[in-house]
């Protein structure tokens, strides 16, 4: 018997241009005695050929042919159970479920015997910051962001003196300051922009200091002191969502580019710029909602539109990472060969995972839903 046969689908979904693995994955997969299978095309939306894949040693097959014998299938966003057809007993699927979302499809696999291994269950511990797709995703996604606002901004970021007088510099004001949000900051920064940041957790105000912003904060009422659970956000008191839209209201009012990061996890995005802010705004300004495919921050914002009300552009990408696929999958395909690499025995070939981790990630198995997150 060889080791474990691992295999990665063409992404199904559609405008999912990434891809789970890389040839340096498979490389390094099939150094841990794996045996791997890649579909057809399935790099081609991320500049990786099906040559590329051959070279690194992966079989590069058909989708009806792809799946079969495989111990373990990689995703980036988790295949319907009719794609997985020919997969051994029990095999598990590692990818991105949504799981407070799709629960039809999370039962599907359960029904099918299937393991899901969901990414964003990822526990928020340091041994595992090299698994969390969440936060290299939502890094990539901060980026962007801010470079997609710029391009339809119709003015400069930075302060430029020239012959013909003075272009002032862009205010940017980012609302969320996790993973994305900080390098929304980092990236608005090095484009010249003024910048300025708010978020709920209390953590952030120093990190938003040592990255060159100003800190907007709540002061009249109790944000979340240090880190909440994992570092996630919970939803904040009506008098604390009081106060800060009295805030916001104030300084938004004088914003060039707003960048709204905020989430909550199992919840829809909170919302943080009504209508009403956005008609105090400047004419020519620009909204970029990334928490728009959650229920959107920001009011009237509709996925991979540009939508102008007030004079003022808003808009948000459906799926920010697939519009850097190279190196979203360059990232994402690192973060699943740390994780199942993490509990690889060389010796026998085979992948066990351990309580804390397991525990958090394993949705189903067994035929059953396991997750306690989800019951
Ligand atoms: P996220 O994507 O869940 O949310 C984005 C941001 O929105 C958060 O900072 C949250 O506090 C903020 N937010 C929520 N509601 C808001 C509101 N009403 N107004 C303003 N802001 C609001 O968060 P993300 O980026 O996943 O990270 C959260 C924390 O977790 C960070 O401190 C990060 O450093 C930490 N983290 C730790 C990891 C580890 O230890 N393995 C891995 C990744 C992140």
């Amino acid at each position: 018997m060889g080791g474990l046969r691992i295999a990665v689908l063409k992404e199904r979904a559609a405008g999912e241009t990434r891809v789970a693995a890389t040839p340096e994955t498979v490389k390094k997969f099939i150094g841990l005695g794996a045996s791997f299978a890649v579909e057809e095309g399935a790099g081609s939306g991320a500049s990786i050929s099906d040559g590329d894949y051959a070279a690194a040693g992966a079989d590069v097959l058909s989708a009806d042919k792809v799946v079969a014998g495989a111990d373990i299938v990689l995703g980036v966003q988790a295949p319907d159970v009719a794609d997985l057809a020919g997969a051994k007993p029990g095999a598990w699927v590692a990818a991105t479920f949504d799981p407070f979302r799709e629960s039809d499809r999370i039962k599907a696999y359960a029904k099918a015997g299937l393991e899901a291994l969901s990414m964003e269950f990822m526990p928020r511990i340091t041994r595992a910051q090299s698994m969390d797709v969440l936060s290299s995703q939502s890094n990539l996604a901060g980026y962007k962001a801010v470079l997609a606002a710029a391009d339809q901004y119709g003015r400069a970021f930075p302060m430029m003196m020239t012959a013909a007088g003075t272009v002032s510099a862009a205010k940017a004001f980012v609302m969320g300051v996790g993973v994305a949000g900080l390098q929304a900051i980092a990236t608005a920064r090095r484009l010249g922009a003024q910048v300025s940041a708010t978020d709920v957790r209390s953590a952030t105000k120093e990190q938003i200091q040592s990255l060159g912003a100003k800190p907007i904060f709540v002061e009249s009422v109790a944000g979340i002191e240090g880190e909440g659970s994992g570092g996630y956000a919970t939803e904040m008191s009506e008098e604390y969502q009081k106060a800060q839209a009295e805030l916001v209201s104030a300084h938004i009012a004088k914003q060039d580019i707003v960048i709204t990061t905020a989430l909550i996890p199992g919840r829809d995005a909170p919302r943080l710029i009504t209508d009403a802010q956005i008609a105090t705004m400047r004419p020519g300004s620009v909204i970029f909602d990334l928490a728009v495919a959650q229920g959107g921050n920001v009011e009237g914002s509709v996925a991979d539109e540009v939508v102008v009300k007030h004079g003022v552009s808003i808009m948000g990408y459906s799926n920010t990472p697939a519009h850097l696929a190279a190196d979203a999958s360059a990232l994402f395909s690192r973060n699943l060969f740390n994780f199942l690499s993490a509990f690889w025995d060389k010796e026998t070939g085979k992948v066990e995972l351990d309580e804390e981790i397991g525990d958090a990630v394993r949705l189903t198995r067994g035929g059953e839903v396991v997750n306690e997150r989800l019951k």
